[in-house]
């Protein structure tokens, strides 16, 4: 299957619509998913919650992440399960409960070196067509506006300056946690960047807003400003007509 963008495609008659989120990490878009989720009554699902899983298979299976043939192996024989919560995703991996495993460093690191791969992209999206399709759902990631629903009825790109979504994760996971001493402000700043580059520059499915995508920059935005944006957004397609 090819994961080649095809922004054009005809737009296919659904009963309920695809809402696309997209943007870089740490911008916010999990949360703007589950609100506009809860608000609309959708599914909520999270893409980048499979590639972690499939990130964590291949460390526990000690594979090297730039080994697509091994990686495309291991991946014919996973299952991974997305549960909808009211607050994000239960992840399930081949049966077993993933969630909190999948947030550690590690496996983000992994998670964004795994996702490179064309043919993996291919196995993918082939199963988040399949979870999306019918409509009534948000679906977060990198590439859904562009590559999985070219087609969504509502696209929104989030996006917000490097330092700005560095700050925000630091100071979300600072309180009552176990954090390494090495992890600062500016090493989550840098690891975001790092991130960033791969996602935007990978051959196969780069990050970038969809052209018909609306973008939000949250930079100077509060989370409720940003939140009620998001959903002005999906409301104008209401009142368009355009979700029934
Ligand atoms: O959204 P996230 O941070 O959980 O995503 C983890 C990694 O997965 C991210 O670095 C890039 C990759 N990803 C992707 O390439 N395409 C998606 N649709 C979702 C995530």
């Amino acid at each position: 299957m090819s994961t080649s963008s095809t922004e054009a495609a005809p737009r296919k008659k659904r009963e309920r619509p695809v809402i696309a989120i997209d943007g870089p990490a740490g911008a916010g878009k999990s949360t703007m998913a589950a609100h506009l989720a809860r608000r609309f009554g959708f599914l909520n699902l999270e893409t980048g919650a499979m590639y972690r899983a499939l990130a964590l298979k291949a460390i526990e299976n000690d594979l090297g992440f730039e080994d697509e043939a091994a990686l495309m192996d291991i991946a014919s024989r996973t299952k991974i399960r997305l549960e909808p919560q009211l607050e994000g995703n239960r992840v399930l991996l081949d049966g077993m409960d993933v969630s909190r495993r999948v947030r550690d460093t590690d496996v983000t690191a992994a998670a964004s070196q795994v996702s490179v791969h064309p043919r993996l992209r291919a196995w993918m999206v082939e199963q988040q067509r399949l979870l999306g399709d019918r409509g009534g759902v948000v679906m977060e990631g990198r590439d859904i506006g562009t590559v999985v629903f070219p087609d969504a009825e509502v696209k929104i790109f989030l996006d917000a300056a490097p330092e700005v979504r560095g700050n925000r994760r630091y100071r979300q996971t600072m309180p009552g946690e176990m954090v390494p001493a090495k992890v600062t402000e500016s090493s989550i700043v840098q690891e975001l960047k790092e991130r960033d580059a791969r996602d935007r520059n990978r051959v196969d499915s780069p990050l970038r807003p969809a052209e018909d995508a609306v973008v939000l920059d949250s930079t100077s935005m509060t989370l409720d400003e940003v939140l009620a944006a998001a959903e002005q957004v999906v409301r104008k397609h209401v009142e368009d007509g355009q979700l029934h």
